[in-house]
């Protein structure tokens, strides 16, 4: 079986020769920017693990698992312009170097090439992968616009953030796993099973992510910290911290929601609530129950239970990570 940093060099070395040098250079040199900035690759990644499962090369869908990574990066540049976002993997976001009408643009000529390069799926599957991966896609989008809309709402309940989180982040993690299984040759009832690992894998992963985005380092994380703080992002920790709050503690929490003010200051004093009501102790449990329910959906699906040690490993891994 291979390890994800095997495929990580694969699928690293496949995006070092792509043809993202044409004309004009001002559409696609923030394309080979945001793309050769690494990142975790996580989503090719799985794809290809579940393909693995299967078949011991994975050569043969490297190009439609590139694609489902040129669809991630396009979503990040048009997220970073959402979220008003000025650093990315350590650097500096496509629309501060390059402008905002850069990362539109480019944005949209990557969700194109992704469509070349899924398309470049064995034509046995070909419908059947478009087909996922377009509802997957379009899903992305209704997560975002469902974001989007939360920073401007005050209650917003656990139910409808895992289902906001589910739209933005997991069905895409869930998509590529089933696509994996599916051109594997796995059954359609794997492949399934192998969609619902991801989808409670990818919401552990978005739990995860807001979690470092208020106490990661910002070193290691590569974006900056507590800007989901100063979005009014509506976050698990922000939620648990409504929820538990005493009726001081609420008002001083929606104090600096509603208000217009330094960045710094919001940042410190909603941090400094969340310490105070244990909420990093609530998500970190969520993310372990989430683990959990990954983790038996991953059990039943019929293949050697050495063969999926990988995967195990990596969505642990992916549980504990700090970036
Ligand atoms: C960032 O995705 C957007 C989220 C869904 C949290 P990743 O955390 O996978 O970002 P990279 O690709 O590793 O940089
Ligand atoms: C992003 O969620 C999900 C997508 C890009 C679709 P976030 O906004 O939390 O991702 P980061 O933190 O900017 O990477
Ligand atoms: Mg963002
Ligand atoms: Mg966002
Ligand atoms: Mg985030």
């Amino acid at each position: 079986m291979f390890t994800p940093s095997r495929l990580i060099d694969q699928i690293d070395k496949h995006i070092s020769l792509l043809p993202f040098d044409e004309t004009p250079c001002g559409l696609y040199e923030p394309i080979r920017y945001v793309m050769r900035l690494g990142g975790k690759r996580i989503r090719p990644v799985l794809m290809l693990m579940a393909y693995n499962l299967y078949q011991d090369s994975v050569e043969e869908i490297l190009d439609p698992a590139i694609g489902l990574e040129i669809y991630h990066n396009f979503t990040l540049l048009h997220d970073d312009l959402m979220d008003r976002a000025d650093k990315r993997r350590g650097k500096d976001t496509v629309h501060r170097v390059w402008g905002e009408n850069t990362a539109i643009l480019s944005g949209d000529a990557m969700l194109i090439l992704a469509y070349r390069y899924i398309a470049m799926a064995p034509a046995e599957h070909l419908k059947e992968m478009l087909d996922v991966f377009t509802r997957a896609a379009l899903e992305v989008c209704e997560g975002q616009q469902y974001d989007l809309e939360f920073e401007s709402r005050i209650q917003v309940s656990e139910e409808e953030y895992e289902n906001m989180i589910r739209l933005k982040t997991a069905v895409l993690l869930a998509a590529g796993l089933y696509m994996g299984t599916l051109l594997g040759g796995g059954s359609r009832q794997d492949a399934g099973r192998m969609y619902d690992f991801g989808i409670y894998t990818g919401i552990a992963f978005q739990l995860k992510d807001d979690l470092l985005d208020v106490y990661g380092d910002p070193e290691v994380f590569g974006k900056n910290i507590g800007g989901d703080i100063v979005c009014n992002k509506k976050t698990y920790l922000l939620i648990k911290a409504l929820e538990k709050a005493d009726s001081f503690q609420r008002e001083t929490l929606l104090y600096w929601m509603q208000k217009e003010c330094d960045p710094k200051l919001k940042i410190e004093a909603v941090t400094q609530l969340y310490n105070e009501l244990q909420v990093r102790k609530l998500c970190e449990e969520r993310i372990d129950a989430l683990y959990q329910e990954a983790i038996s959906c991953l059990e039943k699906v019929a293949v050697a239970s050495e063969r999926k040690e990988e995967l195990r490993r990596v969505v642990q891994q992916l549980m504990y990570r700090e970036l």
